[in-house]
């Protein structure tokens, strides 16, 4: 589903070049629940980005269903990429002036979907989904970190997308709150067609899924293969 084919990604800061991704080749099959561990700096942030289409590397190829997502122009990519990538990150990204309803009807509205009844009714569906029937009227400072989170992941999946990209998605969260968006983010898994890829630096996080790619200054140091997800 997702060919990753050397990729390359050079920052320059004040003259010095800074190699965050060396010559990165992976393949994410369509189904498939992969985690991306490593140290800090080793580059997981920046090999999700250019997954996801969030950022070009420097060199190499990156194939979505055959199509090299790094020679589409900027409008078909952010077309490209409301349809098919959901993105949820560490520090939830909401919009503090929205309440809950209107985070997660966002995306439609950047699709063109013109009717306000039609997103809420939407966004209110996918918030039953995650649990939060009773916040779809709160704003993200009334909520607490583990339901930012799950708006954010209900941001994530309106426009249902092919692949989920998250990016330390429990990093701000304690142990509770990280185990219950783990068991959504996998309940969503075996019941949406998609495609899960979790960006974690902790172990028994990471380990939770089929595969784990460890990166290492840049580089796959090793790629785990874990046992088979359920699904359907
Ligand atoms: N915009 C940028 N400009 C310059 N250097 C950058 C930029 N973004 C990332 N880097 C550098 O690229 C390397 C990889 O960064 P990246 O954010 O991908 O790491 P990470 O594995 O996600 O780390 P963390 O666990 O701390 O989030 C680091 O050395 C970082 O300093
Ligand atoms: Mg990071």
């Amino acid at each position: 589903m997702i060919e990753v084919r050397d990729i390359w990604k050079v920052y320059e800061k004040k003259g010095v070049e800074i190699n965050a991704l060396r010559s990165i080749t992976l393949e994410i099959k369509e189904r498939e629940y992969i985690s991306i561990m490593g140290p800090s700096g080793s580059g997981k942030t920046t090999l999700l980005n250019v997954i996801g289409s969030l950022d070009i590397p420097t060199k190499g190829e990156v194939l979505f269903e055959e199509k090299d997502l790094v020679k589409m122009n900027d409008t078909d990519i952010s077309q490209f990429r409301r349809k098919n990538i959901g993105f949820v990150f560490q520090m939830y990204n909401l919009i503090s002036d929205l309440t809950a309803w209107e985070n997660v009807s966002l995306p439609l509205y950047y699709d063109g979907v013109k009717d306000k009844s039609v997103r809420k009714e939407k966004a209110v569906e996918v918030l039953k989904k995650v649990g939060l029937k009773d916040r779809i009227n709160h704003y993200p400072a009334e909520l607490s970190g583990g339901e930012e989170q799950r708006v954010a992941i209900a941001r994530a999946l309106i426009n249902h997308p092919k692949v989920i990209l998250a990016d330390e998605p429990t990093g701000n969260l304690d142990s509770k709150s990280s185990e219950g968006i783990m068991n959504l983010f996998e309940e969503i898994y075996e019941k949406e067609n998609i495609t899960l890829v979790v960006v974690t630096h902790e172990r028994h996080i990471a380990e939770r899924a089929e595969k784990i790619i460890h990166l290492l200054d840049g580089t796959v140091q090793q790629v785990e293969e874990l046992k088979e997800f359920s699904k359907n």
